[in-house]
């Protein structure tokens, strides 16, 4: 947890002396090795809903999977009964592709709900094919609004008050981040209750969390005392390089228990299942990438039910 103080800055110096021995230590192939620690409970069914925890998928480092788990643990806590909300704050529209939804048609989106005050979440929400999972689109008209909103009173609270009213029909909301730490960033790590770190499986993966973990830390000085670390998750692993078994093993090491237990497995099915527009547990739900994510979703409703 980065709450407490200085931790973050000890991270950061473990993390680079972690980093200037990789390449020496060569341990098992199975994941599970490094980061198996307890059993997983099977959710119970619920029929009471919310209000929602808000966890923000972010990470800087473009490319490591932060659309691919928004979408996919969005489906798989759906499929456990959960209602859902994913939050496209990513001008580029990746998660509102990845579910099929065109950005470029779309007449409200979530800069109106962000800028317009007549604009309601029912106004701008799309229900995917997926039972439970809901989504508000954005396209590249989000751009402006990280311009506009640097004018605006309490600028950091803008996704903040939009997502006020509708908290309490979701159990989860996910944000997903566009890779940067700027104004659109600092708006969902102010709304949230929890931050999931998708870390790739490779060397330069570790660069740039400490740059992440000191901006939680100022979020959660200044704007939002509550915001926790949710986890760690390591992404696009792939178990016949040693590489990435290091890379993994590290991460262990210095996240400690904050590292999810679940790894995703590298596997071309995931890019298939954006260009398909359907998320990997519907598409081919019985992959190894829609396991994983299953997965993924039993530990976060585990931690919910924990807190
Ligand atoms: N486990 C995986 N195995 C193989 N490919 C993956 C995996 N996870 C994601 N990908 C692919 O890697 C690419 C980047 O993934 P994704 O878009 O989820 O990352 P991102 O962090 O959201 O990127 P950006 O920072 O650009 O928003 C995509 O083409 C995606 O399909
Ligand atoms: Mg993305």
């Amino acid at each position: 947890m980065v709450g407490d103080g200085g931790r973050a800055e000890t991270w950061t110096s473990e993390l680079r002396e972690q980093q200037s021995t990789l390449g020496t230590d060569l341990g098992p192939a199975d994941p599970a090795a490094y980061t198996t620690r307890k059993p997983i409970p099977e959710p119970m069914p619920t029929d009471r809903h919310g209000p929602a925890r808000i966890i923000a998928m972010a990470n800087q480092k473009g490319g490591v999977g932060k659309t691919t788990t928004t979408i996919n643990l969005g489906a798989a806590l759906a499929e456990y009964g959960r209602r859902v909300l994913l939050v496209d704050f990513d001008p580029q529209g990746a998660l509102s592709v990845g579910l099929g939804v065109n950005p470029h048609n779309l007449d409200l989106s979530v800069y109106n709900l962000l800028m317009q005050d007549d604009v309601t979440c029912d106004d701008v929400l799309i229900k995917t094919d997926v039972a439970g999972l809901h989504l508000l689109p954005a396209n590249i008209d989000l751009s402006a609004a990280e311009i506009q909103l640097v004018n605006e009173v309490a600028r950091e609270m803008a996704l903040a008050r939009v997502l006020k009213s509708i908290r309490k029909d979701y159990d989860f909301i996910l944000i997903d981040c566009q890779p940067s730490l700027g104004l659109l960033a600092i708006n969902a790590l102010t709304v949230s209750h929890g931050v999931l770190i998708p870390l790739e499986c490779e060397f330069f993966s570790l660069r740039g969390v400490a740059l992440l973990l000191d901006t939680i830390d100022k979020v959660r000085e200044r704007l939002n005392f509550d915001l926790e670390l949710e986890g760690i998750l390591a992404t696009m692993y792939d178990s016949r390089t040693t590489h990435c078994r290091q890379v993994l093993q590290r991460v262990v090491e210095a996240f400690g228990d904050k590292v999810y237990q679940t790894v995703i497995t590298k596997t071309v099915k995931f890019p298939e299942s954006t260009v398909a527009g359907a998320p990997i547990t519907t598409l081919d739900p019985a992959s190894s990438g829609a396991r994983n994510y299953r997965q993924l979703a039993r530990e976060v409703i585990a931690a919910q039910a924990e807190r």
